[in-house]
């Protein structure tokens, strides 16, 4: 099956230009392609751009366990939704995803699932070193340094230690201080406004667990990559830890501060917890230098209902996987980056940081992991138009300039205008060893 793109704008990694773009049998062929070339399907994409296929490295599809909240098909469909071709996802699965055999039962649902390229990290705990050093089929370990949804935490000095002792997998963690986030939540106790959030998890509960977690990565030459960085005071520790330590922002850790609670309530409880507006500046310009590499959602759909409770009862976490790629989109119309930075925050530095091989450009040889965008678009992020099963947006009522029209996952087609296959299914993604394994 030969399928040629005519005319789109493309962004590649030194320039933005038009060209025809030839896909067959799942690779890229030819990034320029004469506009005659034979094809048994031509895709008129002039007016639009083309990008990579977007890599989001941290999300949260609920299967095995809460699939009333969402499930590994219906995460895929809001994948491809977005202009998301690969989603990694998290262990706090019910059971965790802390054993081999369990990381292979989700690779399998995801095989007969997902519309989308799929790949799962393994939990660490304080006592599974030996399932964790025979995993092989996952892009790393995921530490819950504190505890968030779910059972997993490794909180204790020691236990940590271990794991970056005695482990080879790369390492990524939640890092909010366990410890720091019970004393204050203690001293809180009985308050119900949920803006308390944000003082229980609070700035030094993030910046004193990832100084524990660089630490050990330096300590003991281990590759780290710090998730969901909130504070501009991360961002230091991160810069000085030099190329072994990678890290990543959040669309809304970019986009919400403490004033949004009074407007939002729960729908903006996250862990970790929003910030301030002067973190939302400082996180931003971090991308912007290359300090923090790329962007990721940590797409975690709870339902409405249980966000209504009362605080502490409300869960935290957001669904954003069909957002994120219009939320960027959207600051490059505002003119706050370039589409250039989007591909490489989204697209390249994920398949980077990862080590996942021919993923993340437009480039003849890599996999025909494809996004068009319509940049002159206006959509409005609606709970009502939501994909995700839980059927809501912190978003809602924002209204974007940008928006993902086509998505192609190994060169079938999966979403274009408003219509899905959702017959099509992604393939296990894999993991390049070579010098970090
Ligand atoms: O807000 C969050 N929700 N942060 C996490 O780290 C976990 C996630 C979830 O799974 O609900």
């Amino acid at each position: 099956m030969r399928t040629l793109f005519r005319d789109p704008t493309c962004v590649f990694p030194g320039e933005t230009v038009r060209s025809n773009v030839l896909v067959e049998d799942g690779r890229i062929v030819s990034v320029d392609a004469a506009r005659s070339t034979r094809a048994d399907e031509v895709i008129d994409a002039s007016g639009l751009h083309m990008l990579p296929g977007v890599i989001d490295d941290q999300v949260h599809f609920r299967e095995p366990g809460f699939t009333d909240r969402e499930d590994l098909h219906s995460g895929s469909v809001a994948c491809a939704r977005g202009g998301v071709t690969s989603f990694l996802e998290m262990p706090n699965t019910n059971p965790p995803a802390t054993t081999v055999a369990r990381l292979h039962e989700k690779l399998e649902l995801a095989a007969s699932k997902s519309v989308v390229n799929y790949g799962f990290y393994i939990g660490a705990t304080p006592d599974n070193i030996e399932e964790l050093n025979r995993a092989e089929r996952t892009p790393g370990i995921k530490i819950f340094i504190g505890s968030s949804t779910g059972e997993l935490l490794v909180d204790e000095q020691a236990a940590l230690a271990a794991i970056f002792a005695e482990t080879a997998l790369p390492i990524c963690a939640h890092c909010e201080d366990e410890a720091t986030v019970r004393v204050n939540a203690e001293r809180f106790a009985g308050e119900r406004e949920v803006a308390v959030h944000s003082r229980i998890r609070s700035r030094e509960a993030a910046v004193i667990a990832t100084r524990r977690a660089i630490e050990l990565a330096v300590r003991h030459e281990h590759r780290f990559h710090v998730l969901h960085v909130s504070t501009a005071d991360e961002i230091p520790l991160i810069r000085e830890a030099g190329e072994l330590v990678t890290a990543e922002v959040c669309p809304h850790h970019l986009l919400f501060h403490v004033d949004d609670y009074a407007r939002l309530g729960a729908r903006v409880q996250v862990n970790p917890s929003i910030k301030t507006r002067d973190d939302n500046e400082a996180l931003w310009e971090a991308l912007l230098d290359g300090d923090i590499d790329l962007v990721a959602t940590d797409h975690a759909p709870h339902k409405l209902s249980e966000k209504n409770r009362s605080y502490p009862g409300s869960p935290s976490g957001v669904p954003a996987v069909e957002n994120s790629l219009m939320l960027l989109l959207d600051l490059v119309n505002a003119g706050h980056c370039s589409l250039q930075d989007v591909a490489r925050w989204m697209c390249e530095n994920p398949a980077r940081v990862w080590n996942i091989p021919r993923k993340g450009r437009i480039e003849a040889g890599f996999d025909a992991d494809l996004v068009l965008v319509d940049m002159n678009a206006e959509h409005t992020i609606l709970d009502a138009n939501q994909v995700t099963k839980c059927g809501w947006s912190p978003w809602h009522g924002r209204r974007v300039t940008g928006v993902p029209v086509g998505t192609w996952v190994r060169g079938r087609r999966v979403y274009w205008h408003g219509e899905f296959d959702t017959e099509q299914r992604g393939g296990e993604i894999e993991f390049d060893r070579g010098e970090t394994g």
